[in-house]
């Protein structure tokens, strides 16, 4: 059986419950194992017992946010050389950007030779002022059923060995 890490981190609740919609389009597929871990209790080992992933993160200061980054770190070079060829996707979280998120993950996905097997999908949550930014978030059901698909769609391609 083909397993599927999805790697999430999440301080106001929004890429959490992109994460949780994608493991549920991902569940869909019976012959996928879907395993949803917290970056800062993900590793090197998750990383080589899969074989694909999914990276949820937030857009923070520009950048992924620090757990995630943290993940990789402990991670990178665990898994370098040992994972080349796997497919994977990035599921980013914004107040009002996330490009940059995006493409910090692809260059690290790049050094590891993964294989994107999409663009990153950025949900936008439109907050912006500090009170907007801290409050905890709600996601909207359409961009949920994006996130849905997205799962749905590596975990189809990994069953059918397509990637
Ligand atoms: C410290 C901090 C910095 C942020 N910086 C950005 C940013 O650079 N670009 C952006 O689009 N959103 C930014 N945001 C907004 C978050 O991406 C947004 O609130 C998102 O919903 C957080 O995801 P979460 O609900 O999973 O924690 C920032 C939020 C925080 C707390």
């Amino acid at each position: 059986m083909k397993k599927l890490l999805i790697v999430f981190h999440s301080m106001t609740g929004g890429a959490r419950q992109m994460a949780e919609a994608a493991a549920r389009g991902a569940c869909g597929e019976p012959d996928i194992e879907v395993r949803t871990v917290r970056a800062v209790e993900a590793g090197g080992d998750d990383v080589l017992r899969a074989d694909g992933y999914l990276f949820v993160t937030p857009e923070n200061l520009a950048s992924m946010a620090g757990a995630m980054k943290d993940f990789f770190d402990r991670s990178y070079y665990v898994a370098l050389d040992r994972i080349q060829g796997r497919p994977y996707a990035a599921l980013i979280c914004a107040g009002s950007d996330g490009e940059n998120a995006a493409r910090q993950i692809a260059r690290i996905a790049l050094g590891w030779r993964l294989k994107p097997i999409a663009e990153p999908l950025i949900v936008c949550t439109h907050a912006q002022t500090p009170e907007a930014i801290l409050a905890p978030k709600t996601i909207s059901a359409a961009d949920l059923a994006r996130c849905e698909e997205a799962g749905a769609a590596l975990a189809a391609g990994l069953a059918l060995g397509i990637f």
